[in-house]
Order: C-alpha cells, then structure tokens, then sequence
C-alpha cells in the first residue's frame, strides 16, 4: 500500500477526536475542506433549532423573551468566553463581525483621539481595512492609516510591526489568523509592543476562534472581535461576537445609542443613558434563531477541548504539507503558507495558475463516480484547505490532494469555464 495512505489510515486510527465527526451532518460523496469559511452542521442544531421555531416561538411566542430568550445571547458568550480565554462579562454575542469592529474602531480612536495614527497590514481581511478607510474619511479626518507589508503575503516579521508602532499610534489593528495565508501573529508579543506605546490592540479572531488556542486575557489583550460561522460551526451569517477587557469597558462608548445599550430598554425612557459593562455594547433585538443555532457547535468544541483540537490540527497540517511537497508541488503548486506549525492557523493554502479551475474542477467533477472535495479559492490564484479536526480526518486531507493531482495530471481543469460563480 501507498506509504501516505497507510499513515493517513494508522493517523485516523490512534485519532482521540475521531468520534467527533459523528456529531454532524455528512454527506459520505463529498470531502468537505471548507470549515473555514462555513462550518458544518450539528446535528443537534437541527433539534434546537426545530425547538426554538415549533415550541418557543410558534407555542409559546413573545412570552418565550422572558422565559428563554432574554439570556440567550448572555449564555452563548461564557461559552465562547472559554474558548477564546476570556471572562463571560467580557463577551457580547450580536450583531456581525463588521459591525461589531466598527464600534470597537470607533470607540477606541475616540478614547485616545489626540493620537492619529492608526496601523494594520496587507494580510487584514478587506472588511477591516474598508471599516477603517470609512472612518477615517468620515469620522476621524486626521487620522492616517499605515498598512504594513507582509512577505509576499504569507507572514510578517515582528520586527515590521515593532518599528511601525510609535508614540502617535492610537491603535492597532490584526487578523490573528490571515484569512489568506493562514498566517498567525504572536498575539501576546503584539499586545505588549502595543501597550509599550499606549496604543490599542483590536484582534479579528474570524479565522482563529475554535481553530486555534486563543488567549485574550493571559496575553493581556484589549478588543476583539470574531464569526461564529467558521469554526464555531453557528451556521451561515450567524451573529458575531466582540470582547473587551473589563478595564476597558467604562472607558469605552458604543458609536451607535440604540434601546438595547439602554439600561432600561423596557422603561421607554426618550432619553439614552448607557448600559455599564459589556452589554453597552448590544444595539437591536437579538436575532434569536441564528442566536440558538450557536449552541450546539460551541458545545462539541467545549467536550472536545480546544488544546486536543489544536494539537490535531497541527498535526494535520503537517501531515497535508507533506502531501503536498510530494504530490502537487512536482504539478507547480506552491505552498502559500508559512512552514513553521507556529505561525499558522487551521488552513493551508497552496498556489497555481490555474486556481480557479481546479478548485471548480473539485467541487463539481465531471464524472459523477468521483468524490467532491470542497476547499475554496481567494484571488488571485489560492486554493485554502480548510483543516477542521473535528471532522477532517487524515483519510480526507490523503484524497483530497490525489483529487488535485488527477484534475492536473488528466487535464480535467480545461473542461471548465473561466467565469466565475458570485460566491468563491
Ligand atoms: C477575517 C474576517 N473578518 C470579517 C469578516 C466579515 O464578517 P461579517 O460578514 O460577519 O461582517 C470575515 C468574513 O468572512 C472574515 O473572514
């Protein structure tokens, strides 16, 4: 037997979270490497979903706000809470990873305004840095942005950031993991250097929650922000969540005064007076349904532990870069992330001209007896292999990169259309 798939099936075999993948929904004609942009369903999110629709919306209707929806958002953030190393009151679920950056950007330049400059990098997630040019232009108009250049797109050396901070840098702003390369700071080297500066830190976790062991309070990190649809399995544009450091939290001013910041949003009071805490950050009525779907993802987390669900994704990792070094990069595939299991997250992402195709090629093979392998494409020309240890077995990461190989090797990809589709 072939050295790589015998190690892939001994791998699978010693594997202690192999039973987790029983806990969603699969589809056994399909390998699905795309966790990191949308992760699977739970099978028991379809009860609690069914639960939240049947019995407390469509028998109990609004008196379930007082009886099971009121706390829900609350209940889900000491969940989260402990996955990414922070305290409960520390956590607001709500509202989407955009605009939860937007009121953490915009309370923070307003904390430290006589400070004008504000850094991020060419590997931040366009989101962020188009949140930040808003501001900017329309809000904070001497301010500047400084992007900082990565290594062809893969890293950045720690060095960059340090000599970029200065006395005038208001804030600072990073995704933890590059949704591109996968690359992933020293969050705890960064907060300091930062805070050497009195400037702020604000961490886009989207491609780190529950992929990556994330510690906010041991690395002493002010804000944060994240998605609960990667990883954390919430379902597609589930509700996002920010973090604030206790400390910070009366220092800071959600930009929007809406009801629900209010401390008394049932008095109907005409005038604002903010919450205190972490909820002040809250602006509108919690979206229940795609608030209860939350739940049952973050629990498989919580029961698998997210120290063994980092340690198998490196593991992973490791295993599918050598998959790669021996069979894609002799086809001119190259690998687009870093090399050093410390400087990545859960995704590797590997380079070819013909990206596009290939990636098409695996979703839909023209031969319907061929197992569909789902990654992604980002432009210009990666596809992301999206390692979720939950339910990615080591079996998958071995066919999915011999699917690859074959789609080159019989020249499958010229088959396909160059257009592309609205969603990559
Ligand atoms: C790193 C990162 N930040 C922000 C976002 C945008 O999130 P939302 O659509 O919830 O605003 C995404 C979306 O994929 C992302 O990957």
């Amino acid at each position: 037997m072939n050295r790589f798939l015998e190690k892939a099936e001994a791998l699978d075999n010693t594997d202690s979270l192999k039973s987790f993948k029983d806990k969603f929904v699969a589809d056994p004609s399909l390998i699905y490497l795309d966790g990191n942009s949308l992760g699977k369903l739970p099978i028991k999110t379809i009860e609690t979903t069914a639960n939240i629709v049947e019995n407390q919306w469509g028998k109990n209707l609004i008196r379930s706000w007082n009886e099971h929806w009121m706390d829900l958002s609350k209940d889900i953030a000491t969940k989260i809470a402990k996955i990414v190393g922070a305290q409960p009151d520390e956590i607001f679920v709500g509202d989407t990873t955009s605009l939860n950056l937007y009121k953490l950007l915009f309370a923070s330049l307003t904390l430290q305004k006589e400070k004008t400059e504000i850094i991020t990098d060419d590997l931040n997630f366009p989101t962020d840095l188009y949140i930040i040019q808003g501001l900017i232009k329309q809000q904070f108009k001497q301010h500047t942005l400084k992007v900082l250049k990565s290594t062809n797109e893969i890293f950045m050396d720690t060095a960059t950031v340090s000599e970029a901070i200065n006395k005038n840098t208001s804030l600072i702003t990073l995704s933890l993991v590059s949704y591109k390369s996968s690359f992933l700071y020293d969050m705890k080297t960064i907060n300091n250097l930062a805070h050497r500066k009195n400037s702020l830190v604000v961490w886009d976790l989207s491609h780190a929650a529950g992929a990556t062991t994330v510690k906010l309070n041991e690395t002493n990190a002010d804000m944060a922000v994240g998605c609960t649809y990667k990883y954390l399995n919430g379902g597609p544009g589930a509700p996002a969540f920010l973090y604030v450091r206790k400390d910070l939290q009366d220092k800071l001013t959600n930009p929007i005064w809406s009801w629900f910041a209010h401390q008394k949003p049932f008095d109907f009071n005409p005038n604002f007076i903010e919450k205190t805490g972490i909820e002040k950050f809250a602006i509108s009525t919690p979206s229940i349904l795609s608030l209860g779907a939350i739940t049952p993802g973050l629990d498989i987390i919580l029961d698998a532990e997210m120290g063994a669900i980092e340690e198998k994704s490196k593991k992973q990792s490791a295993f599918l870069i050598e998959l790669i070094l021996q069979y894609l990069v002799p086809l001119k595939f190259k690998i687009a992330s870093h090399l050093d299991k410390s400087k990545r997250g859960s995704h590797i992402s590997i380079t070819h001209n013909e990206s596009y195709r290939i990636n098409r090629a695996m979703i839909a093979p023209k031969n319907k007896n061929t197992k569909i392998v789902i990654p992604d494409f980002r432009p210009p020309n990666l596809i992301r292999i999206g390692i979720t240890p939950l339910y990615t077995s080591y079996l998958d990461l071995y066919e999915a990169v011999i699917r690859i190989a074959a789609i080159i090797t019989t020249k499958e990809y010229k088959k396909i259309s160059t257009e592309k589709l609205t969603v990559t």
